[in-house]
């Protein structure tokens, strides 16, 4: 089967850099949106003409012009977005309805890929408010996607690594301490991390897969599957040492948010859900569901322990 043209949007940020990396490797032809607003961001730049030196497509268009939308859509048989949406860097998450009216108006797209990559939000209507609202603007983008009829897949990654694994859990830390640590509750909340290259990876398997269709596919690496206890455990073997634990209970964590800015407070509601009520793994995938690492068994995701060797 010829493999799909691929366009990524959001293709210079954290997760779209691996997105477009993964798509050279898993050999579809890539374009990548060129936004005329990146000004003199010359790191942006840089990182976009070396996606070209390796082959990828620049496509010029902009949010701001629906035609030079539908243009660049034109070109591609699946579009992925990986715009923003984190508060603590930017969060434009509802800018891809402009994707979507884009996509409607093509007509040739085969498969959309919205920017989510997380937490599945149609689980968290009852999420805390401020961090909800990342869980509801992704439902408001999954609502046109689908009123429009457009065939997708939703990626539901879990944790990033980075964010979750860098600081063993501990929001506001992103690289992992040596003395001691703070365990959120009693630390023992099954919680999965993924490494982001490895969620790149998945993402790109899943574009021509007709398993995956109109479907969420979930990234649960078994081996990844851990309690914060657990990844401080394999952190202490790696380091030789143990750290000191203090815990921090749900009454704790939730008044420690009081008087933090609006960004922090939006990611600290992200961890109490992940780290205190186990959101990611209290739920079966269902019908309308499949697990990334049972439909690519042959890929070698990265495990927690050797994730975690970076950062000796
Ligand atoms: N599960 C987790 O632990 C976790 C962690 C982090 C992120 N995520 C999710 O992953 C996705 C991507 O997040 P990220 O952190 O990789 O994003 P990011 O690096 O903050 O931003 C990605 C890209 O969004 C585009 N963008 C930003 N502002 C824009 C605007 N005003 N108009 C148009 N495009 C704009 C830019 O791309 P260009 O300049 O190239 O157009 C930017 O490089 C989000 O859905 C986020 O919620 C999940």
């Amino acid at each position: 089967m010829e493999k799909s043209k691929v366009l990524i949007v959001g293709g210079t940020g954290y997760l779209g850099k691996r997105l477009v990396k993964a798509s050279f490797t898993e050999g579809h032809e890539t374009y990548v949106l060129h936004r005329p607003e990146i000004g003199v961001d010359i790191e942006k730049v840089q990182m976009l003409l070396s996606f070209k030196a390796q082959g990828a497509h620049l496509v010029a268009s902009s949010f701001e012009d629906h035609w030079s939308l539908v243009e660049a859509l034109k070109l591609v048989d699946v579009v992925i977005c990986a715009i923003s949406g984190v508060h603590i860097r930017s969060h434009q998450i509802l800018l891809q309805l402009k994707v979507v009216d884009a996509i409607k108006e093509a007509g040739n797209v085969k498969r959309f890929l919205p920017s989510e990559f997380g937490t599945d939000p149609s689980r968290m209507e009852n999420a805390m408010e401020p961090g909800r609202v990342t869980f509801d603007d992704k439902m408001v983008v999954r609502k046109a996607i689908q009123e429009a009829g457009i065939p997708f897949t939703y990626v539901s990654a879990n944790c990033f690594a980075g964010y979750f694994l860098g600081g063993l859990c501990q929001p506001g830390l992103i690289l992992p301490p040596t003395d001691s640590i703070n365990l959120l509750g009693d630390g023992n909340q099954k919680a999965i991390y993924v490494d982001e290259d490895d969620i790149a990876t998945y993402t790109i398997k899943t574009i021509d897969d007709p398993r995956t269709l109109n479907k969420t596919l979930y990234v649960r690496p078994p081996q990844n599957i851990l309690s914060q206890r657990e990844v401080v455990q394999i952190w202490e073997r790696l380091i030789a040492k143990q750290l000191h634990k203090s815990a921090i209970s749900e009454e704790q964590f939730l008044a420690s948010m009081k008087g933090k800015d609006y960004a922090e407070q939006v990611g600290l509601t992200h961890y109490f859900h992940v780290c205190y009520e186990g959101c990611l793994t209290n739920f079966g995938i269902g019908d309308e569901g499949a697990e990334a690492s049972k439909l690519y068994p042959e890929f070698k995701y990265t495990n927690v322990e050797d994730y975690l060797k970076r950062y000796i």
